[in-house]
């Protein structure tokens, strides 16, 4: 069977369709509508046996905080290739498609969050940002300091929290790599869209905030799963998203969150790999922490994505990038910081370290340091000191983190 891959024409629900299938869904009006209202149909790519759509690729046009700035970054969603047509090239087609145009757009950098680990590596896709799941028992989930709350917080309904919740999450943007900037229409579809057949069990989503002095400067959304029993609550606590402006207001809303009686477990699946709640409580192995793969980025330009990073120190750095998916990336690249200002250029020089354009990306956001990478033999240093002068360029104050899925 002839496959052909080419930039996708039809209407947004046939791809939604098409997409769904491929992970095991079934497409429905509620859903569809929901991704109908963020889809941006010309960056669509898909899989065609003959004029049957078999495999979808899209790409959303984000802005992506790294370090000291923002800079455009595509971000790939809806990639799916049905079981009927797997592992016959279609995926690698569609990437092959899907990288030279955001290249060709000027967007440095692409991300995405990977259902499989296995599956983009071989794109020039590294890992570039952690995860923390934890889930603890509520009465084991005392704070080891007195605990004495700075602000108030109450409940709002679906309306006031898409009032509220953007201006709160938009203040982190400066704060963090690995935030995107989230769209009315985003914010609509992705975060506050509830459908049942979402919940895994539990109930609609609650909202809260917090305020000091009636001004909002801190969320919590979750949901809770109902379970009761003579023997005790057994109710768990899923939290969705809490972000806040200021560490003050992050602890009063996970105190908070921890207090919530009839609950007797409290879980969350992504919060930030230095999430200060570890050192916040009286017994940290009760939380359960576990670091998995948050955001995967891929440098699609090296160039213009070294250039547009701010770094820790001035100073210099050569760089053997081998990159075999993207051919424009590869060679040898000079970085030098002046005044704190990047200069980027091909260079005929020596190299310092020697790696794959994933580890670029492992190390770019801040995720990793370069010794961390050459220490899983990742990285090569070439000249003495060398993986210690990158790590010294590319340092940076806090972990990256992603706290949505796309
Ligand atoms: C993952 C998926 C898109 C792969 O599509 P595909 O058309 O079968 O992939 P290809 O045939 O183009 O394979 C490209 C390469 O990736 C590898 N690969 C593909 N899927 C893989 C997987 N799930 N795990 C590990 N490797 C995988 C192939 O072996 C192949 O390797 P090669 O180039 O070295 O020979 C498809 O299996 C799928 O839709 N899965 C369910 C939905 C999903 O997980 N989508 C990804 C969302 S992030």
């Amino acid at each position: 069977m002839d496959i052909d891959v080419r930039p996708y024409d039809g209407s947004a629900r046939d791809f939604i369709a098409a997409a769904e299938t491929a992970f095991g869904e079934h497409i429905r009006d509620d859903d569809a509508a929901a991704w109908e209202a963020m889809l941006e149909l010309d960056r669509t790519l898909g899989t065609f046996d003959g004029d049957r759509l078999v495999g979808t690729a899209g790409a959303f046009s984000f802005d992506l905080t790294i370090p000291g700035g923002v800079l455009p970054a595509a971000g790939i969603t809806m990639v799916g290739v049905q079981p009927t047509h797997r592992r016959k090239g279609a995926l690698r087609r569609m990437m092959r498609m899907q990288l030279d145009d955001v290249h060709d757009r000027g967007e440095p950098l692409a991300i995405l969050w990977a259902s499989e680990g296995s599956i983009y590596q071989r794109f020039g896709y590294g890992l570039a940002s952690l995860r923390a799941r934890i889930g603890i028992q509520r009465d084991r989930a005392a704070f080891a300091r007195p605990h004495l709350p700075a602000g108030s917080i109450r409940f709002v309904d679906v309306d006031e929290a898409k009032r509220l919740f953007p201006a709160v999450h938009d203040a982190l943007l400066p704060d963090r790599p690995g935030f995107f900037g989230r769209t009315p229409a985003f914010w609509d579809s992705q975060v506050f869209y509830d459908p049942e057949h979402w919940r895994h069990g539990a109930g609609a989503a609650f909202h809260v905030v917090h305020e000091v002095d009636g001004v909002a400067d801190g969320y919590a959304r979750y949901r809770i799963r109902d379970e009761w029993d003579d023997s005790g609550p057994k109710s768990t606590l899923l939290v969705n998203e809490v972000l806040a402006t200021n560490a003050v207001a992050h602890l009063d809303l996970w105190r908070y969150l921890l207090d919530v009686d009839l609950i007797g477990r409290i879980e969350a699946w992504n919060l930030p790999p230095d999430e200060p709640l570890m050192l916040a409580v009286l017994e940290p192995r009760r939380l359960g922490l576990a670091l998995a793969d948050g955001l995967w980025l891929r440098v699609v330009d090296v160039a213009s994505a070294l250039a547009g990073r701010r770094y820790r120190t001035d100073g210099g750095l050569t760089v053997q990038v081998q990159d075999a998916f993207c051919p424009w990336n590869e060679g040898r690249w000079s970085l030098r910081v002046e005044a704190g200002i990047p200069i980027v250029e091909p260079t005929d020089a020596a190299a310092d370290i020697a790696c794959d354009v994933s580890d670029v990306a492992a190390a770019y956001l801040g995720g990793f340091t370069f010794r961390q990478l050459s220490e899983a033999a990742r990285v090569t240093e070439l000249s003495p000191g060398g993986v210690a002068r990158a790590d010294a360029l590319f340092a940076t104050d806090r972990a990256p983190w992603c706290p949505r899925v796309f």
